[in-house]
């Protein structure tokens, strides 16, 4: 029997497309590995998000490269959202690569290695889902749903309109028959995937259309699903219908992810996002009526090109007026063939880290506050497994994407509740609530 390793870089779409990748080779009669050391297939499903995500990269291809040496008989393949972005410069790169693919051909990776193919491949047309291929979970009970491929912004900073082409949104009763297959086997929370997901079902053909609203009602009829989350949702498309399926479908979860990038309608406007601080602001009010204890996270970029320091303290004061729940705050990074990139004015990098600080710490603080609301309730945790600091005891999560580390005897899978007795900015601690355990 073939083996294989797979290294996944990036986001959760990326994650997503592991598990299909891994449940095409399975069906090829691949087995997975541990170590690379031990792969007759080296695997690779890269991001090229930051400047971060390129240089990690290379460090990993280096050990495949001398895997590679040591016995020529292995295959080096790299997929994703890097291989993409350089196509055929994958192998310029990095010469002893045999098969590179982008997000929109992972599929073409069975042909390649049932072919007798003795040239390096590339694949980098956008020609299908990977959500149509098989699928190898890392959870039982919990499963991404890709509902649509593709991006139709043009956000001046970001790569990924290039790497995973025009947007492509799969049918509202395809999506449905999945889920329910999931339900059937075992899952009880999805994560609905794409880059906009309020921009969902409206390339779908005439008659076929649907909304993302329509989506999670039908998601949320299927039984046996507790829980849906959803990512990401798009500050100029998020309409009311959308916040009102958090406060009307029980599944939907009580978190929404609402990326900010800046809080100056001026960066806004060069970075091309098409809405402004105050539509920004009047969402978050919108939901804050709808469903007050909703948590809410976002995305923010220090740094942009431009920036000053009066556009950074917007960002800090709609920060500070918002108090949100949880944040990834990321120096901007410039990336190949981006209009931002070639822009004048780019902000030196210890002004960036400057922000950065200020934003980090701040976050944290209004994070640890946040938390504290959870003290004292009890919580419908979903049970994932042990904990990672202490194996005796249990971690799971909330509806709201709190991570709770806890002690009592339910199993992964189970929806228990629990007591919280604390709370950090990241994870709260409690006690299972016997008598009050939940039937799963
Ligand atoms: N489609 C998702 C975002 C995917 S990228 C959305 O629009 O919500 C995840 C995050 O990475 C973005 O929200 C942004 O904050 C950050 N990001 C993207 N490109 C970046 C760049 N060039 N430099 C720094 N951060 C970036
Ligand atoms: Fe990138 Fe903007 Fe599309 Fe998100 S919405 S993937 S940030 S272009
Ligand atoms: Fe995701 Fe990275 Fe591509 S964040 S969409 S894997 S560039």
């Amino acid at each position: 029997m073939k083996t294989y390793h797979l290294t996944t870089f990036g986001c959760q779409m990326n994650e997503h497309d592991s598990e299909r990748m891994k449940g095409m080779l399975d069906s090829l009669g691949y087995a997975e590995v541990g170590e690379r050391a031990g792969a007759d297939l080296i695997l690779f499903n890269t991001c090229s998000i930051r400047e971060k995500a390129d240089n990690r990269l290379v460090g990993h291809l280096g050990e495949a490269k001398r895997l590679k040496a040591e016995d020529p008989t292995r295959v080096v393949g790299v997929g994703g959202c890097w291989s993409q972005s350089v196509k055929e410069g994958v192998f310029e790169q990095f010469p002893f690569v045999d098969v590179a693919f982008g997000p929109g051909q992972v599929h073409r990776l069975a042909e390649f290695l049932t072919s007798d193919s003795l040239s390096a491949q590339g694949y980098f047309e956008f020609e299908g889902f990977t959500g149509h291929l098989p699928m190898k979970r890392e959870r039982d009970f919990q499963a991404w749903v890709q509902i649509s491929v593709g991006c139709n912004c043009a956000c001046s900073y970001c790569i990924v309109p290039s790497t995973r082409g025009r947007e492509v949104s799969r049918p509202l009763a395809e999506l449905r028959a999945e889920v329910e297959r999931l339900a059937a086997d075992g899952v009880r929370e999805v994560t609905l995937l794409g880059q906009n997901v309020c921009s969902y079902g409206r390339d779908l053909p005439r008659g076929a259309k649907s909304t993302f609203a329509e989506l999670l009602a039908e998601v949320d009829a299927v039984e046996g699903i507790r829980r849906i989350r959803y990512t990401s949702p798009h500050p100029k498309d998020i309409r009311e219908d959308v916040i009102a399926a958090h406060a009307e479908l029980d599944s939907v979860c009580e978190h929404i992810h609402l990326p900010l990038q800046s809080g100056s309608s001026r960066v806004l406007k060069a970075m091309r996002r098409t809405y402004g601080r105050e539509r920004y602001l009047d969402r978050v009010a919108m939901i804050r009526e709808r469903v007050p204890d909703c948590a809410l996270s976002t995305d923010i970029i220090a740094g942009f090109p431009g920036e000053t320091d009066a556009d950074f303290e917007e960002t800090m004061e709609v920060v500070e007026e918002v108090r949100f729940d949880s944040a990834f705050t990321f120096a901007f990074s410039p990336r190949r063939g981006t209009e931002a990139a070639t822009l004048p004015e780019q902000v030196p990098p210890e002004v960036k880290r400057e922000r950065m600080e200020r934003l980090v710490e701040t976050v944290q603080r209004h994070a640890t506050e946040r938390a504290q609301r959870f003290v004292g309730r009890t919580m419908e945790v979903l049970v994932e497994g042990p904990s990672r600091t202490d194996p005796a005891r249990l971690r799971g999560r909330i509806s709201h994407n709190k991570t709770v580390n806890f002690a009592g005897v339910a199993e992964p899978g189970e929806l228990a509740g629990v007591e919280i007795a604390s709370a950090t900015s990241t994870t709260l601690a409690g006690e299972e609530a016997l008598l009050a355990r939940l039937a799963g």
